[in-house]
Parts: structure tokens; C-alpha cells; sequence
């Protein structure tokens, strides 16, 4: 077995895995470890869960792909359950959250137009944050080490310090056409956003008739302990982009629109194939069923307060963690060693964390996960500090 055949775009862990249950993973050899890392934030209901199987048998038995040239019933009833559980009326399908962010940014430039002309398509994004891969949403990433060999980018592209209200206020004009923010910066280091800058980008938004975008991607579908993130900060964006829990490890990503954003769109304006397939949809109906049926979000809420409680305790013990961030079930350490280094140490313990930005270490259990689980993975976390902390 060669791995000579992947392109080198990855620093992966030395470990092949082969099967998991819960938070559970095996790797070819047997060998057992705990999943904090959760596909990074995907597998909300933890691996194999019975109920996803279900669905993905009978739906795949039935149907699993026919193209966006027809209807199908879960594509129709999974946009009916966003529409519900939100406040926003219209869902494009996609299939990962780039995907989903480009899907956005080409809604808000053609909404930009329609409401103010052709010069209205300048589009803010904050220092920091992560949106994706393709040019796009490369484009609003404010990351320059992911950005710098692709440029020239996505022109009309303009960046704000995260959490400075003043760098927001010099930044919107009656060109802008949008803001896209995370609600807390995953990949940028577990960063939640400060409710005023929120609140100044929504009152900004509405001003200047731009478009408030969450991305919505890692910290989505129950993650902070609600179903939505923006249900955790009290303001209603226009629009919100969602991929990772949505799928539960099965590929799928959306842009939830309000109406009146979502009306710029016309037939021919955007498209996939895969998009809205019937397999994807009926697995996320099964999420969000699975989420309410058996109150997740309860859990989320139980769970991730009793693990940063704990997280807590271990940073008055262990100078090493700085400072315990986030929210629910997306939680972060920052360190004072290199975030890489720590992860080493709990892979050896048989923990699997993944780092964020470049001091933090982020823990992202499945929204199902009970205290024994969080418990087990507090004793290899700590057996890793104390390792990291002598040495
Ligand atoms: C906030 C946010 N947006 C977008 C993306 C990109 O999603 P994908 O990797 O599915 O393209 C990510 C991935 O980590 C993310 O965290």
C-alpha cells in the first residue's frame, strides 16, 4: 500500500483508521482512540450510529442520486426543516462549506446589484477568519497563509479586525454588499464574536442594505448548544452557510437565505449536480431528527458546561493551558506550547485532538457524548499536560 499516489496538500497523523463506534476509532492494527476531533466538528452523532445507517440503507435502496433536473421528497422536507427550525425561508443544497460560502457570495453580489446598482459588490470579511478553500472563499479568509500562492483572488474583497466595532464602522459604505463572519473562529483559534461588533455589523447591514452572512459551517446543527449558531447570539443574519454536522460524515452543505435575499437568484444563476441529493438530505433529516428526539441540544449544553468546568480546573493546576475558550461542544485550550506539540502528546496517549490557529488545541466530541466518554478523555488530557509540562 502506497501513499505516493495522494497529492501532498495534507500533514496527516501517522495512523490509518478503519472503524469507529461513537467516539470511538480503531486503526488497521486494532489499535484504540478517542475521537475529540469528530472529523473536525462533522460527526455530531458520532460514528456508525444506527439510526444514520438505517437511513442510509433504505434511502440508498431506494434512491441515492437523480441531478438537480428533478424533485425529490427529502430534498423538499430537509428545506421545509431548516425553514422551520430558523428564521430564514430558502435553501440552496451543495455539497461541503466552501461550497456553500461561494454559493453565498455569489447571492450577495447579485443582491448587491439588483438593490444598488452595479457598483454595490464590495464584501467584508474579518481578519482571522476561515471560509474555505476555493477562490472565493479564499477570497474572505483573512489568513494570509492560506491565501498568498493563489492570489490574484476575488476582487471587491475587504478586511476588518474581528471584534473592532471601528475598523467595521470605516469599512461599510453604499457599496457594500455583505459581511460574512464566523460566529466563533474555528480554524482561527476557537475566537467568539463579541456581542456588541455583532450587533454593529447587523445595524451596519441594515443601513447600508447589506447582507449579514454567518458561516455557520463548524459551529452549526447543535454544536454551541443551539440548533443554529446565530440562536446562541440573539441576531438574525440574511443569510447562513452550514456543511460539516449537517451530513454527520456524510457530504452535504446549504446557504439558508432570507426570502428577500434569496429572491435575487433566478434559474441559471447557480447550480450543481450532486446538490440536494436524495441520500444527503435524508441522512441530515435523520440529524436533525436524532438532534430533537433525543435532546442533544440538552446534552450539548450539560456536557460541554461539565467539560469546561473541568477544563477549568486543569488550567488552575497546569500553567501550560492559557486560557479555556468556546462554546457547547466546540471548545478550545490555548497553550503555551505549540498546539502541534500537544497534539503529538495526546496521540500518543490515544487521544485525537486537533489544533486550531497557532496556540490553541481544539476538543470537538459528538453532540451525543456522555460523561464516561468526556471523563476517559480528561485522563488522557491530563496524562498528556503533565508529559508536556515536564519535558
Ligand atoms: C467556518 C468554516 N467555513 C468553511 C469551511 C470550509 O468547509 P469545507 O472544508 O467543507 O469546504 C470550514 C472548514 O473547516 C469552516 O470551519
Amino acid at each position: 500500500m502506497s501513499k505516493e499516489n495522494l497529492m501532498n496538500t495534507y500533514s496527516r497523523f501517522n495512523l490509518i483508521l478503519d472503524n469507529g463506534y461513537r467516539s470511538n476509532v480503531k486503526d488497521i492494527n486494532g489499535k484504540e482512540y478517542l475521537d475529540f476531533v469528530s472529523g473536525i466538528a462533522v460527526n455530531c452523532l458520532g460514528h456508525a450510529n444506527l439510526k444514520i445507517l438505517e437511513t442510509i440503507n433504505k434511502q440508498a435502496s431506494k434512491l441515492m442520486h437523480v441531478s438537480n433536473l428533478f424533485w425529490t421528497e427529502p430534498m423538499i422536507k430537509l428545506a421545509g426543516k431548516l425553514a422551520e427550525y430558523s428564521d430564514l425561508d430558502q435553501t440552496f443544497f451543495c455539497n461541503s462549506g466552501t461550497e456553500a460560502n461561494e454559493v453565498a457570495l455569489k447571492l450577495a453580489r447579485k443582491y448587491g446589484k439588483l438593490s444598488g446598482g452595479q457598483n454595490k459588490t464590495e464584501i467584508i470579511y474579518a481578519n482571522n477568519s476561515f471560509h474555505g478553500r476555493t477562490m472565493g472563499a479564499l477570497s474572505l479568509t483573512g489568513q494570509a497563509k492560506y491565501k498568498e500562492a493563489f492570489s490574484p483572488l476575488v476582487p471587491s474583497t475587504i478586511a476588518v479586525d474581528f471584534n473592532d466595532t471601528k475598523s467595521l464602522e470605516n469599512a461599510f459604505n453604499e457599496n457594500t454588499c455583505a459581511i460574512f463572519l464566523e460566529p466563533i473562529q474555528g480554524e482561527g483559534g476557537i475566537v467568539t464574536i463579541d456581542k456588541n461588533f455583532l450587533e454593529t455589523a447587523r445595524d451596519l447591514c441594515n443601513k447600508y442594505d447589506a447582507l449579514l452572512v454567518f458561516d455557520e459551517v463548524q459551529t452549526g446543527i447543535g454544536r454551541l448548544g443551539t440548533l443554529f449558531a446565530y440562536q446562541s447570539f440573539g441576531i438574525i443574519p440574511d443569510i447562513i452557510t452550514m456543511a460539516k454536522g449537517l451530513g454527520g460524515g456524510f457530504p452535504i452543505g446549504a446557504c439558508l437565505a432570507s426570502k428577500k435575499a434569496a429572491k435575487a437568484f433566478e434559474p441559471g444563476d447557480h447550480g450543481n449536480t450532486f446538490g440536494g441529493n436524495p441520500l444527503a438530505c435524508s441522512i441530515s433529516l435523520t440529524i436533525l431528527d436524532e438532534i430533537i428526539r433525543a435532546n442533544l441540544l440538552d446534552n450539548v449544553n450539560t456536557m460541554g458546561a461539565y467539560l469546561k468546568e473541568r477544563l477549568y480546573a486543569l488550567k488552575n493546576k497546569y500553567p501550560l493551558i492559557k486560557a479555556v475558550k468556546g462554546m457547547g461542544l466546540l471548545l478550545g485550550l490555548e497553550l503555551a506550547i505549540s498546539p502541534k506539540e500537544f497534539q503529538d502528546a495526546c496521540f500518543n496517549n490515544h487521544l485525537l485532538l486537533v489544533a486550531a490557529g497557532n496556540n490553541t488545541i481544539r476538543i470537538l466530541p459528538p453532540l451525543n457524548v456522555n460523561k464516561s466518554e468526556i471523563d476517559e478523555m480528561l485522563l488522557a488530557l491530563e496524562k498528556s499536560i503533565k508529559e508536556c509540562y515536564l519535558t
